[in-house]
């Protein structure tokens, strides 16, 4: 069907709408907020809404203009309805709430997570089954799915999301918010010359990313008490091996048992470039196909929010406008 599908999102600090057309991505504009919380080091929830009420009609007003078209066509106004901030959230689901009322149209709540998995599927064919490692700011689960739409959570994180780790390794390192991309950057340069432990943790897929932090906290402060020079390089390489070695365990685990013809990526830290490396090799290995989303549609975006609402259009998963968002939805 090539129906039109608007999608908001504005779950945290970026205000981005896409404009899909069966499979084809007409827009996909982002106006990301980074630069106004780089001086809190880190988002503040309520900058963030008020920068998306200013930036939302905007945003909007560019997209339809890249995809040229115009509000009355559009067939479906997709919003990302959860996980997020709530002020955040409300702003994308009120706007895109307005539009289905004023257009007469059905409203499609998408949830950010699947989002992220559907990102794979803007520029690919996802093929099932298959295995997401799920990894951004505010998660990191293994999701296996049988067929579109089928989330079934075999792992995730006991305490910090991956992405959480990175930003408070960043803080620790005096390094600017976000601390995913520098610290990735610096880790290119260093060398992995410092031993933080692999955690164990209960659950034969789940994760934990605490530890390592608090190692990485406990180094720094005890190398800044010997007044011993060392190389944030290096502890950005050492601590980006363990992060990328505590997810690549497990997926080589789950891939042991789960027989899966394909391996997806999903999230903010898919855009890691050791991340990124270690997956292809892990799919070589175990001979099944990888997904991996560009870096555009890897940090949040509005294109991953049409690219799942086109399966929820074909179910008919509308909502009605008393639709209550939920700032802690699952998959
Ligand atoms: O998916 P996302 O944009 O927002 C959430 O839904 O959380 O992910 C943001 C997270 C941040 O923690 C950021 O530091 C991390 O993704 N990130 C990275 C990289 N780029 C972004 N982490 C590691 N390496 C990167 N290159
Ligand atoms: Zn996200």
């Amino acid at each position: 069907m090539n129906k039109i599908i608007l999608a908001i999102e504005t779950s945290c600090d970026e205000t981005s709408v896409a404009i899909i057309k069966g499979n084809e991505l007409l827009a996909n504009v982002v106006y990301s907020q980074i630069a106004e919380h780089q001086v809190n080091g880190g988002v503040m929830p309520e900058l963030a809404s008020r920068l998306h009420v200013e930036k939302i009609t905007i945003v909007l007003e560019e997209a339809l203009k890249a995809a040229k078209v115009n509000l009355p066509e559009i067939d479906a106004f997709a919003f990302t309805a959860g996980p997020g901030l709530i002020g955040c959230l409300h702003i994308g689901t009120l706007c895109a709430k307005t539009l289905a009322l004023q257009y007469g149209k059905p409203l499609i709540p998408v949830n950010h997570i699947a989002g992220h998995i559907y990102a794979n599927q803007i520029d690919d064919e996802i093929i099932f089954p298959a295995l997401a490692l799920v990894v951004s700011g505010g998660h990191t689960e293994i999701v296996y799915m049988r067929n579109h739409l089928d989330f079934n959570v075999i792992g995730m994180t006991l305490d910090d999301a991956v992405g959480e780790a990175y930003d408070k390794v960043a803080r620790i390192l005096n390094l600017p918010y976000p601390g995913g991309p520098v610290v990735d950057k610096l880790a290119r340069q260093g060398n992995n010359i410092y031993n933080f432990p692999i955690p164990k943790v209960s659950g034969d897929y789940n994760f934990s990313f605490s530890g390592v932090k608090t190692a990485v906290l406990n180094l720094v402060n005890k190398l800044k008490m010997k007044l011993e020079p060392f190389s944030i390089d290096d502890i950005c390489a050492s601590f980006q091996a363990t992060a990328v070695d505590i997810l690549t365990n497990k997926i080589a685990k789950a891939l042991e048992k789960y027989e899966v013809k394909q391996l997806l990526l999903a999230g903010g830290v898919a855009a890691n470039s050791l991340l990124r490396e270690k997956m292809k090799e892990i799919s070589h290995n175990y001979k099944v196909e990888i997904l991996i989303p560009p870096l555009k549609y890897c940090t949040d975006n509005a294109a991953m929010i049409a690219s799942a609402s086109r399966f929820l259009y074909d179910r008919k998963s509308f909502c009605k406008f008393d639709y209550k968002i939920n700032p802690q939805l699952s998959l």
